[in-house]
């Protein structure tokens, strides 16, 4: 397969007021000043332009809109090079209370965004979740590579699914410039209350105690959402159209020994927290087998001290009450009403 070099001048970044795209349009900010970048957000609940302020207004513009508004994009998209779509409704726990949010945004948006990528003639990278391939046994040695089949288990993660399907016909039948990488679970500063390591540090930090769900052995594979950035800019620029990269640090831990983690930081006993109901569909395990992605693009992860980058993430909460508090008190009053 031939390099396909991609410069990056003028992109459009769906969702960059939420906690990976947020990153992402500061990480292009500090490393890519000749890149400007259109930010297209919503603000839902999810949203907060605070992710973004800051930063040089000749470089990052914030345009409020939502991306299943197809007169918009029609109007937006002419003299932009690029889409880079992170906008997305993102929280299992609130696709299996509604999902109808999450089929308009992900799939609906989607579809709108590639129409308006076709019609324009623009490059187009699509960011996913390695949820998309269902879940694996803990003591299962395989782990997710690129052309797994589907089995996504929630309605979140089937949205998902739906949505990097389109992108992939897109591609073949009307050669749209796409890319599609599905990254595992992200952890970093900015990211919702309502998110799992989150949610923890600020119940410590409000006298609440920590939620596990089920038998607290689930495995997520955490990364962090730096090196994801840097993984998409990647992708962005020397990806090869219609191919799916995997980003993952191997950072396979289980939930409970995260916890513990936190706790342990926090000055807290390694019981402080209350056993829950477990989540309807709960996947039990994801890892990422990212072979793809180092061998082909050269990328490699540079957090790779989970513990340091849980350090700087819990101090990152204690140092910044005032973003996350507002958004507490109606995240937990909501999972209470769940068993939660
Ligand atoms: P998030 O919920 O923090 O942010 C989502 C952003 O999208 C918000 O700013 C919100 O206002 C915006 N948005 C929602 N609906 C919109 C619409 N209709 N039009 C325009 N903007 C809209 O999400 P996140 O955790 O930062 O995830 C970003 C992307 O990364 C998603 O596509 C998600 O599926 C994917 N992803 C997330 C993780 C993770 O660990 N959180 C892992 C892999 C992939
Ligand atoms: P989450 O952050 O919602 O991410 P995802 O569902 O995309 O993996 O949850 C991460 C893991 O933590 C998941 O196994 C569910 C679990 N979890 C809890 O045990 N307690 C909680 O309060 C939350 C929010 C999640």
């Amino acid at each position: 397969m031939s390099e396909e070099l991609f410069e990056p001048h003028n992109i459009i970044v769906t969702g960059g007021c939420g906690f990976i795209g947020s990153n992402f349009v500061r990480w292009v900010a500090e490393n890519h000043p000749e890149c400007h970048v259109t930010v297209l957000d919503k603000l839902t609940y999810a949203g907060n332009p605070d992710n973004i302020a800051g930063l040089p207004e000749s470089q990052v513009e914030l345009v409020v809109g939502d991306v299943c508004d197809a007169a918009l994009l029609d109007r937006l998209v002419p003299g932009h090079d690029a889409i880079v779509h992170y906008a997305a409704e993102s929280h299992n726990d609130n696709s299996i209370l509604d999902p109808e949010p999450f089929v308009q945004t992900n799939v609906v948006g989607t579809y709108r965004l590639l129409q308006a990528a076709r019609k324009h003639d623009v490059r187009y990278h699509h960011i996913s979740t390695d949820e998309v391939y269902g879940d694996l046994a803990l003591d299962e040695p395989r782990r997710f590579r690129p052309d797994d089949p589907y089995k996504p288990s929630s309605p979140y993660s089937s949205t998902k699914a739906s949505s990097d399907l389109l992108v992939r016909a897109w591609h073949r039948t009307y050669g749209v410039r796409a890319t599609i990488s599905n990254c595992s679970n992200n952890y970093g500063p900015y990211q919702h209350v309502e998110k799992f390591i989150p949610r923890q540090i600020t119940s410590i930090l409000c006298g609440i105690r920590p939620k596990l769900y089920g038998d607290g052995r689930n495995v997520r594979d955490w990364i962090h959402t730096e090196d994801h950035s840097r993984a998409v800019w990647d992708i962005l620029t020397k990806g090869h159209m219609g191919e799916t990269y995997l980003i993952g640090a191997d950072g396979e831990k289980d939930n409970i020994h995260v916890l513990q983690a936190i706790l342990e930081r926090m000055g807290q006993p390694a019981d402080a927290f209350d056993w829950v109901r477990d989540r309807p569909g709960h996947d039990r395990r994801y890892a990422i087998d990212p072979t793809k992605l180092e061998t082909e693009l050269g990328w490699k992860p540079i957090h790779t001290d989970f513990s340091e980058g849980l350090d700087q993430t819990v101090e990152w909460y204690r140092s910044h009450e005032d973003w996350w508090r507002p958004a507490k008190e109606a995240t937990e009053k909501k999972y209470a009403a769940q068993g939660q």
